[in-house]
């Protein structure tokens, strides 16, 4: 298969490159520079990316790579840092920008040379996204320039004989005007790809690897309903079938139909599915519990032990499967992490269970591709598309301590919330909402009756990454009606809230 080579020199937008490579079809891993060059050179890629970083390439120590890797005959791409550290490389000079003006930020007008493979068909002027304090003040031999702004001559380089591109904007940023186009002009007229990398092509793959690691080993996996583990127990049934048991824990704090949904959308596969009933023993523990850190340690104690005692039953295992991605892995830097780096649902799991090796089918997705790959195998929509739910579930969305009376209580309110919201069209553009049983009880009048009853707050966010979060702006008509509906069919609940505060200073959840 045709592979791009990504190396990572500390940029912050490393993933994007490597997001935006696969939205052109062309796969792509994102290496440290740290890796050794015998490692870099086996991966046979078609073409070389040379991320940002924050360092200069003058300084001491800095990251680098062997300039050997000019000597491939494969063609690269540096961007920013990049494109620095290969003029540097090849010969040519980069220094500290004299004045303020040839430092650039943000949103720049650029001037291209459509004549270069890079921007050729595109606007000879475009707004590029720039953050480069440094300055290639002599460009190597065979290079020529090829885009400038107003207060930077040298924009872009390339030695077009050899493959060799740079850009000190970045072309993988949104802000960038077709920089999209760019990367996909390296990719096709640059290095030939063909456009291998489709979700459909990539299961057949990955099935096959799967059959060959797993062979007629067993394999166990910690289902939580959520879309990533979901899609390596769907993806790990088609290829292993019988070999492999789901254990889904059911803590008595799911949503409405969750345990039957996750139940249903794995029967057509012949696997091995237990479904833990736990809600007794968990609420038990969580009685009279009300402080939220207490909550979380509770749930995911109680959560290994029961997962513990399953696979006890099951006896010893080969694979305990894991639905680890590939933002995932690129955090942990080296990638070694990862191995040992337990799902953040079930904490630990790998400490209490018997197993010889760890398998992790979609530490090479990112999470759009996880869905992808959730559809190509046949899950239903309404688990691929499915937002984030925490591993400790309503416990977290009940404030206070917890009952079955006010677990199926937010229960009904939060699935109103989320059919009405779904009616509306608007689940496909909010991230994530959710309802939440405070603890306030507030007087209200119903019929000819008084009533003292639970206030439910709603929460609807917009977010790229969960780190940060905008409250959603709803419609009002929306509001009213899941308001009026929850008040009427929901017992027990006499005020609803809207909650209009973004992270920061709130968080997403209320716990
Ligand atoms: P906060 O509330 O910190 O949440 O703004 C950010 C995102 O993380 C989810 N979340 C969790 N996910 N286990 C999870 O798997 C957890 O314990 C947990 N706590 C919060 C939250 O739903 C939101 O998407």
């Amino acid at each position: 298969m045709e592979k791009i080579l990504i190396i990572d020199f500390g940029g912050q937008y490393n993933q994007l490159i490597a997001r935006r490579v696969r939205e052109c079809n062309v796969y792509c891993e994102v290496k440290p520079w740290t890796t050794p060059m015998a490692e870099l050179k086996a991966f046979d890629p078609i073409g070389i990316i040379f991320t940002g970083g924050p360092q200069s390439v003058y300084r001491e120590g800095s990251p680098t790579v062997d300039p050997e890797i000019f000597t491939w005959g494969v063609p690269v791409l540096g961007i920013c840092y990049g494109c620095q550290l290969m003029a540097r490389l090849l010969g040519g000079q980069v220094t500290p920008a004299q004045d303020d003006s040839a430092r650039e930020y943000g949103k720049t007008v650029t001037y291209y040379d459509t004549t270069c493979k890079l921007f050729q068909g595109l606007p000879a002027e475009g707004v590029s996204w720039m953050s480069h304090g440094d300055y290639m003040a002599r460009v190597p031999e065979g290079f020529a320039l090829t885009a400038h702004s107003d207060s930077c001559p040298n924009v872009a380089i390339a030695d077009e004989a050899r493959g060799f591109y740079g850009v000190q904007f970045h072309p993988e940023v949104n802000h960038t005007q077709h920089g999209i186009d760019m990367i996909r002009s390296f990719l096709y007229k640059v290095c030939h790809a063909k456009g291998e990398w489709t979700m459909g092509d990539y299961k057949d793959r990955a099935i096959a690897d799967l059959r060959r690691k797993i062979g007629t080993g067993k394999v166990l996996l910690a289902l939580s309903g959520g879309v990533d583990s979901s899609v390596a127990a769907a993806l790990l049934a088609e290829a292993v079938g019988s070999q492999l048991t789901c254990v889904f824990v059911d803590h008595g704090l799911m949503r409405l139909n969750e345990g039957n949904e996750v139940e249903k959308a794995f029967a057509p596969w012949d696997i091995n599915f237990v479904r833990v009933d736990a809600e007794a023993r968990f609420l038990l523990k969580l009685a009279g519990v009300d402080e939220p850190e207490h909550k979380r340690k509770i749930i995911g104690e109680e959560f290994i032990r029961v997962f513990e005692e399953e696979s006890k039953k099951i006896g010893a295992v080969d694979f305990l499967a894991q639905g680890t991605i590939y933002p995932d892995v690129i955090e942990s830097g080296t990638g070694e992490a990862a191995v040992i780096k337990s799902h953040h649902n079930v904490g630990g799991l790998p400490d209490y269970v018997d197993f010889k090796e760890i398998v992790e089918p979609l530490r090479m997705l990112f999470k759009d591709e996880v869905r992808q790959l959730g559809r190509e195998l046949g899950l239903p929509e309404y688990l691929v598309s499915r937002q984030p739910f925490p591993g400790p579930g309503l416990a977290i969305r009940i404030i206070g301590d917890i009952t079955k009376e006010k677990a199926d209580t937010l229960r009904q309110a939060d699935f109103i919330f989320r059919d009405e919201m779904a009616k509306a069209g608007e689940d496909k553009q909010l991230n994530q909402y959710f309802a939440v049983l405070t603890n306030t009880r507030s007087v209200g009048v119903m019929g000819d009756g008084r009533t003292y009853d639970y206030t439910l707050a709603l929460r609807a966010v917009t977010t790229s990454d969960f780190m940060t979060a905008d409250w959603a702006r709803i419609p009002y008509e929306l509001l009213d009606k899941v308001s009026g509906r929850i008040v009427n069919e929901v017992k027990g609940i006499n005020r609803i809230v809207y909650d209009i505060t973004s992270k920061p200073p709130a968080t997403i959840e209320w716990e």
